[in-house]
C-alpha cells in the first residue's frame, strides 16, 4: 500500500525518531526492518556525539542532528522537542545521554529504550555498555538478555514492554555475552517497534 493509498484508506502513516550514541547496530536493524515498509518512516536520527550511527543515516538518506552535550539541558530539550514533534515513537537505541525530564513529560509512553540486561536487574546509573555484561558475569547468574522499556524520569525504571533471554555459560566472558545479547537486541527492538505502531 502506498502512502497515498493509506491516506485515502484512513490508515495513519507513522513516523519515528531514533536516538543513538554509538555504532548504531540497533539503528541499522530498524532501517532494515522499515526500509520496505510504507507505513512507518524513520524521520530522523539524533546523536549526542560524533558516532558511526550517523554514517548509517547518511547511507540510507535519513536526516541526522548532532546535539552538543555541553549545551544547556533546557536548550537541548527544546531542540529534541522540535525534531520529535508529532513523532509516533521515539526510540533510544544506545543513546547515552540522560533524556531531560521536561522532554519526557511531553511524550508520555512514546519514548522507548533498549537495555542489554533483564531489567530490573543490572540497570540504573552507571550500568551501560560493557559494564552491564561485566556485572552479569561477576554475579554468576545463568541467564541474561535484553529489555525494551518505556523511558520515564528514572534511569532504566520505566515500564517494561518486552524482554528476551540468553543463557550465560561458564565459558562466557563479558565480550561473548555482549555479542549473544546483541543478537537478541537486533530481533527484539524492531519487533517491539512494529507491535507498538500497529
Ligand atoms: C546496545 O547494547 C544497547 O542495548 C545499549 O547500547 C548498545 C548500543 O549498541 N543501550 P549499538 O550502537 O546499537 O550497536
Amino acid at each position: 500500500m502506498t502512502k497515498a493509498q493509506q491516506h485515502t484508506s484512513g490508515q495513519k502513516h507513522k513516523n519515528i525518531v531514533v536516538l543513538a550514541s554509538g555504532s548504531g547496530s540497533n539503528f541499522q536493524t530498524l532501517i532494515d526492518e522499515l526500509e520496505h515498509d510504507d507505513s512507518i518512516t524513520i524521520r530522523a536520527l539524533v546523536v549526542d556525539r560524533p558516532c558511526r550511527a550517523t554514517q548509517r543515516a547518511t547511507q540510507h538518506g535519513i536526516d541526522y542532528f548532532e546535539l552538543n552535550r555541553n549545551n544547556d539541558t533546557d536548550f537541548n530539550a527544546s531542540v529534541l522537542q522540535a525534531i520529535c514533534r508529532d513523532a509516533d515513537l521515539i526510540v533510544c537505541a544506545g543513546y547515552l545521554s540522560i533524556i531531560p525530564a521536561s522532554f519526557i513529560e511531553q511524550f508520555p509512553e512514546k519514548i522507548i529504550n533498549i537495555h542489554p540486561s533483564l531489567l530490573p536487574d543490572f540497570g540504573g546509573a552507571g550500568m551501560y555498555g560493557m559494564k552491564v555484561h561485566e556485572a552479569v558475569i561477576a554475579s554468576k547468574t545463568q541467564q541474561s538478555g535484553c529489555t525494551v522499556h518505556y523511558v520515564d524520569s528514572g534511569v532504566d525504571t520505566g515500564k517494561i514492554i518486552q524482554r528476551a533471554t540468553v543463557p550465560v555459560t561458564h565459558s562466557d566472558t563479558a565480550e561473548t555475552l555482549q555479542q549473544k545479547v546483541l543478537v537478541e537486541e537486533h530481533k527484539l527492538l524492531p519487533a517491539v517497534v512494529q507491535s507498538l505502531l500497529r
